[in-house]
């Protein structure tokens, strides 16, 4: 349900930031609570990845990255409401494909897929699409610097590598994946400079954007956090 205390008009609110610090929980969550659309862009650059996967663009963990270009033409990709998790499903040509993008064999090809200029170029207009009637809060990494830079609101969200590790190795042994700590922690630290160095649109925060650190900070404090900036934003009363 969303806040009765919101104003009217409607925004586009860009989440970015480093992996594993809670962006897209906290993104969904800001979401139901405003009645805005939420975009996992991730999700789509993991469907580009799954099809290329699917299609034969990457063989043995090698991505072929001509071909990956010549698939995006015959790719669909769209979003549908869930109502029994409260956020849209992503489908590839027609299929659902939320749990078939987040394997580990797309983890592991999704940075190669998603530095490829032709394919950012493609999602970044289909993700301009979608914000065109605002009213969105959109998670990724590149989304307040290159897909809305005139994003009304944007948030970098940060936390310590160390606690990310944490949580991040606490919700892989939860799903009994058998991890060690230090190895998450080289993983986090590791994607943090992939996402950083690449060529195009690398990981940066706009210079406009309001930094999160959640090292310390419990959801419902991000939140009132959160609803605080929202209402300064857009020119509210405060509760
Ligand atoms: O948010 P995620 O971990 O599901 O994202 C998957 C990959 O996609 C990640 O390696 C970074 C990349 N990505 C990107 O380059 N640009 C975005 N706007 C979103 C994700």
């Amino acid at each position: 349900m969303s806040d009765t205390n919101t104003p009217d008009r409607k925004i586009i609110i860009a989440v970015d930031g480093f992996s594993s610090c809670g962006k897209s929980t906290f993104a969904k969550a800001i979401a139901a609570r405003l009645g805005y659309i939420f975009i996992d862009t991730g999700a789509m650059y993991r469907a580009v990845t799954l099809y290329a996967l699917e299609h034969g663009a990457i063989r043995s963990g090698i991505v072929d990255e001509e071909q990956v270009v010549r698939l995006l033409d015959r790719i669909s990709i769209a979003f549908r409401f869930n109502p029994e998790r409260g956020a849209s499903d992503i489908y590839v040509d027609g299929e659902r494909a939320e749990g078939r993008i987040r394997t580990i064999e797309v983890s592991n090809c999704v940075s190669r897929v998603s530095a490829i200029p032709e394919v950012r170029a493609k999602l970044v207009a289909m993700q301009q699409e979608m914000g065109r009637r605002k009213g969105v809060v959109m998670d990724g990494r590149d989304i307040g610097t290159v897909v809305f830079p005139d994003a009304e609101l944007k948030l970098f969200m940060t936390a310590d590598p160390a606690v990310r590790a944490r949580r991040r190795y606490d919700e892989l042994r939860a799903k009994g994946d058998c991890v060690s700590l230090a190895e998450v922690e080289r993983n986090v630290r590791s994607r943090d400079e992939a996402d950083m160095s690449r060529a195009v649109a690398p990981l940066r925060q706009a210079a406009d954007a309001v930094v999160l650190d959640n090292s310390r900070m419990s959801v419902e404090e991000q939140m009132e956090w959160f609803m605080d900036l929202y209402r300064k934003t857009c020119g509210a009363p405060a509760r």
